[in-house]
């Protein structure tokens, strides 16, 4: 019986106060010293570990990271749904800066990726500017050398006397060197007219981040959100940091 209890005991301690998982024990950085640079660091090295997922964390595998489907444009000139989503390149971002204020329980992270690439099945309809875009099939879109800047606002929670960091808020903001769009089979097979739209949106990724932005930025920033929503959630805040 007392075994059984033990037992018990034991598991609800782990639940309540769990530690980091052992592959990103060694990457804790210290409060007191240099935090900034030992983060950069060490968090760049926790990334592709933190990629493979982690089952124990409800971490999903990062690379590629999958989405069963999302809206991404619903104004009123265009829909485009996807489905299949299949982003890679996730764990290949690098973290170039951190900035942290305490006061304000605000964190600012910058990372930087060469190439992600998202890929899957889309129908669309409507209009791109002044283009028709109208049809279904294959899509991919290249973001390339992106800027992301995450922006969390956390709250400190306790539970059972023991505090833990919960995520309130978080935006994206980001900048691209460029935007490959590929849509195949626009306009039901006419290849010509296809590649026509394909080349114009090519053209004017730029322009074209008013309508795509948004929803890229939303799907980024709710995968980030969600690693560090899982961790702070079982992990409380003293053991993120070394003593
Ligand atoms: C970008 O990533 C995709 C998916 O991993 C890959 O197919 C493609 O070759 C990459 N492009 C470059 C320029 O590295
Ligand atoms: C996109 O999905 C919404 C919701 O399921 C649907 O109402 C709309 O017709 C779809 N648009 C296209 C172009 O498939």
């Amino acid at each position: 019986m007392w075994f059984y209890i033990l037992i018990l005991l034991a598991t609800v301690c782990t639940l309540f106060s769990q530690e980091l998982p052992d592959y990103l024990k060694d990457k804790k950085c210290s409060l007191s010293n240099d935090l900034k640079s030992c983060f950069i660091k060490n968090g760049n090295l926790a990334i592709p570990l933190i990629a493979n997922g982690d089952a124990k964390y409800h971490i999903p595998p990062l690379n590629p990271m999958t989405i069963s489907s999302i809206q991404l444009i619903t104004t009123p000139n265009l829909q485009l749904n996807l489905t299949d989503i299949k982003i890679f390149g996730l764990d290949k971002m690098i973290i170039t800066d951190i900035r942290f204020d305490w006061d304000k329980n605000l964190f600012t992270i910058t990372l930087t990726g060469s190439n992600v690439t998202i890929e899957g099945l889309y129908t669309a309809d409507g209009h791109v500017m002044v283009m028709p875009v109208k049809g279904r099939g294959k899509f991919s879109i290249v973001l390339k050398n992106g800027e992301y800047k995450v922006t969390s606002t956390t709250e400190i929670i306790e539970k059972n006397g023991v505090k833990y960091h919960r995520p309130t808020s978080c935006r994206l903001t980001y900048k691209f060197g460029g935007i490959d769009f590929n849509f195949e089979n626009l306009f039901a097979g006419n290849d010509e007219l296809s590649r026509e739209i394909n080349k114009f949106l090519n053209e004017n990724w730029d322009l074209l981040l008013n309508d795509f932005g948004p929803g890229i930025a939303d799907t980024i920033s709710s995968i980030i959100r969600n690693i560090f929503e899982k961790f702070s959630d079982q992990v409380p805040i003293k053991n993120f940091f070394l003593e």
